[in-house]
């Protein structure tokens, strides 16, 4: 089994000052890891709402470390600081608009607001790149329905096999691949 490389970054003005914890980069390696079989070789930061930042972020995992996928959370909503959707597209190669499509659309079963969220994802290179909100809570309600898909699309851009435990997460890939 391939070993992989997975970037989890952390947009928050308050959580790189140190004001708080960052508890939603935690949420999303514990999910993570129940999911996964893979060795994962991960990367992190906790950077604040800075586009320039933020998409340096995003080419120093994609481009440097190879990482095939990188997950970011926070700075998704409609406050005057949010960038990651903005910044995410700028780095991209494709836009995958299914997944923030169908992410609103799982997420508006646990709150109405749901709908402030821009999240995207996308591809740069052989790395998939997803936006999560920030909310702690958000991170399993919005993987969760996504998950099935990533790793053939990780297939499909040359990235690395990824292999999960399927009594807790089964994906999806075509018959044969
Ligand atoms: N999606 C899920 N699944 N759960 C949530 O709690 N919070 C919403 C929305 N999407 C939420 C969610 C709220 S209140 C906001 S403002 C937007 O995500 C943007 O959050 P962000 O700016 O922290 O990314």
């Amino acid at each position: 089994m391939q070993k992989i490389k997975i970037g989890i970054i952390t947009l928050s003005d308050r959580a790189s000052s140190g004001e708080y914890e960052d508890r939603s980069g935690v949420a999303i390696k514990e999910l993570l890891e129940k999911w996964l079989l893979n060795d994962v070789e991960y990367f992190y930061k906790v950077i604040p709402d800075d586009y320039d930042m933020v998409k340096s972020s995003l080419i120093e995992f994609s481009d440097e470390k190879k990482c095939d996928m990188i997950i970011t959370t926070g700075g998704t909503g409609p406050a005057k600081r949010d960038i990651t959707p903005e910044a995410t597209e700028a780095v991209c190669d494709k836009i995958l608009p299914g997944f923030g499509e169908l992410m609103r659309l799982e997420s508006l079963k646990y709150v109405p607001t749901a709908i402030l969220s821009r999240q995207i994802a996308g591809t740069r290179k052989s790395s998939f790149i997803i936006n999560l909100p920030g909310q702690p809570k958000a991170i399993r309600e919005c993987l969760e329905p996504v998950f099935p898909a990533i790793p053939y699309c990780i297939d499909l851009i040359e990235g690395s096999r990824i292999e999960t435990d399927e009594k807790v997460m089964k994906v999806f890939r075509p018959k044969g691949k």
